[in-house]
C-alpha cells in the first residue's frame, strides 16, 4: 500500500537480458508505489539470476504462463524485438498497461498493425529512453530559450571502434551485446533509432533526404555504418546523422557528439559535456554512468506517473511511429544489401 492509500502497482517482466540490469535498479527506486511480482524468460539462469538480485519472487519460463499464474496490473517488455508486438497483444487481452522496449516492432508495417488495433483499457507506453537522458533535457531547455536561435544546421556522429576486431580476437559491440550478430537490421533499427527520436523531441519533425547503410566486417549480417542526411520540415535546415561502429581511433564505447549551429549561438554536446556559446555562455558536465541509468529511470517513472495521473505518454506508441518511419525510410532509400560486404 502506498502513502497515499493506494494499491501499489503490481509488476512483472518479460526478459531478463542485458537491459534489464538498467530496468531493475529503476522499478527498484520505485517501490513505494510499485511492487516487482514476477518474471519470465526462457533463460532459466537469466531468471534466476534477476530474481536472486531483485527479490522478484515469481519467476517462469513464458509471459502467458506468467500472466495465467499471477495477477499483474502492468508488464514491462524486454524480450527481444522480434517477440515485442506477440506480447503486447499478450498483455493487452488481459486489459493490463505496458510498457514495451523499442523498437516496438520489427518493422514500421508491424508496429502501425500494433497501434491500429483497439487497445481496451490497455495502456502501452514505448520505452525510448534516450531523449530523457539529463543532457538532452537540458539542451532542450536551451534550445527553448533560444541560446540557438534559427537552426542553421544540425550534426550528430556515433562513433566507435567497438566493432574492430581487438588483439584477442574479440569484437568488443559483439561481446558487450552478443544479440548483435543475428540482427537481420542491426545500426538504424537498433540504436539510431535513439539518435533519431532524439533528434525529433530536441529540434521536431523531419524527412530523410538520403541515406547510406554499409557492414565493415563478416561477424555481422546486418549493417554497422550509416551516413544520413535529415531536413527539419519547420525551416529545411539540414541534419546530418552519422553511426559508424568501426571507426579506428575512436572509443570501443560511443557517445553522442552533436553540434546545432544557429543564428545566435552554437549548442554542443561532446560526450558528458554540454556547452553553450553566442547568446550566451555555458558549460554543464554530467556523469556519464549517472546519466546513461539515469535515463531508465526517468522512463521508467514517467510511465508510471502517467499511470497514476491518466496524462498522456510523451512516447506514445502514435509518437514513435514517427520516428519508426524515419527508420524505415532510411532502409528504404538506402537499398542497403546485407550480402554486399563495404569494409
Ligand atoms: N533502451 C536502450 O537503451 C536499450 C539498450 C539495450 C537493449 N534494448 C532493447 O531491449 C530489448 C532486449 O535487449 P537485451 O540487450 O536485453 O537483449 P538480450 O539478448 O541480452 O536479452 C534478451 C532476453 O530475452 C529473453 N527472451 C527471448 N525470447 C523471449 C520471450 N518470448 N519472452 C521472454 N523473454 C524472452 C532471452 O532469453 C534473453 O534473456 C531489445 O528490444 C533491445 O532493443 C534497449
Amino acid at each position: 500500500m502506498q502513502a497515499n492509500g493506494q494499491k501499489r502497482r503490481r509488476v512483472g517482466l518479460i526478459g531478463a537480458g542485458w537491459v534489464t540490469g538498467y530496468h531493475l535498479p529503476a522499478w527498484r527506486q520505485l517501490s513505494d508505489r510499485v511492487e516487482l511480482v514476477a518474471i519470465a524468460d526462457p533463460s532459466s539462469s537469466a531468471v534466476a539470476t534477476r530474481a536472486q538480485d531483485y527479490a522478484i519472487p515469481h519467476t517462469f519460463a513464458d509471459a502467458q504462463t506468467m500472466l495465467d499464474s499471477v495477477e499483474l496490473d502492468a508488464v514491462d517488455i524486454c524480450a527481444p524485438r522480434e517477440h515485442h508486438a506477440a506480447l503486447v497483444r499478450l498483455a493487452r487481452a488481459r486489459g493490463i498497461d505496458i510498457l514495451c522496449q523499442k523498437p516496438l516492432a520489427e518493422d514500421f508495417a508491424a508496429a502501425a498493425a500494433l497501434v491500429a488495433e483497439r487497445a481496451g483499457p490497455s495502456r502501452l507506453m514505448v520505452h525510448e529512453n534516450w531523449r530523457f537522458r539529463a543532457w538532452y533535457r537540458q539542451l532542450r531547455r536551451w534550445l527553448d530559450e533560444g541560446l540557438a536561435g534559427e537552426v542553421a544546421h544540425v550534426q550528430l556522429d556515433f562513433l566507435s571502434s567497438g566493432m574492430i576486431a581487438g588483439a584477442d580476437g574479440l569484437r568488443p559491440a559483439l561481446v558487450r551485446q552478443p544479440f548483435f550478430v543475428r540482427q537481420p537490421r542491426l545500426l538504424v533499427m537498433e540504436v539510431l533509432i535513439h539518435q533519431l527520436d532524439t533528434l525529433r523531441f530536441l529540434l521536431g519533425e523531419m524527412d530523410v533526404l538520403a541515406a547510406r547503410l554499409a557492414r565493415s566486417n563478416d561477424d555481422i549480417i546486418a549493417e554497422d555504418r550509416a551516413a544520413i542526411t535529415l531536413r527539419l520540415r519547420r525551416n529545411g535546415a539540414l541534419v546530418q546523422l552519422t553511426g559508424d561502429l568501426a571507426v579506428h581511433g575512436m572509443p570501443p564505447a560511443p557517445r553522442d557528439q552533436l553540434r546545432i549551429i544557429g543564428s545566435a549561438g552554437t549548442l554542443r554536446l561532446e560526450g558528458n559535456q554540454l556547452l553553450a556559446t553566442g547568446r550566451a555562455e555555458r558549460a554543464e558536465v554530467f556523469d556519464a554512468d549517472r546519466t546513461y541509468q539515469g535515463s531508465y529511470d526517468a522512463a521508467i517513472a514517467h510511465f508510471v506517473d502517467c499511470l497514476q495521473s491518466g496524462a498522456d505518454f510523451e512516447t506514445a506508441p502514435e509518437d514513435n511511429l514517427v520516428t519508426l518511419r524515419l527508420v524505415e525510410d532510411i532502409y528504404r532509400l538506402a537499398a542497403f544489401d546485407p550480402a554486399q560486404k563495404t569494409g
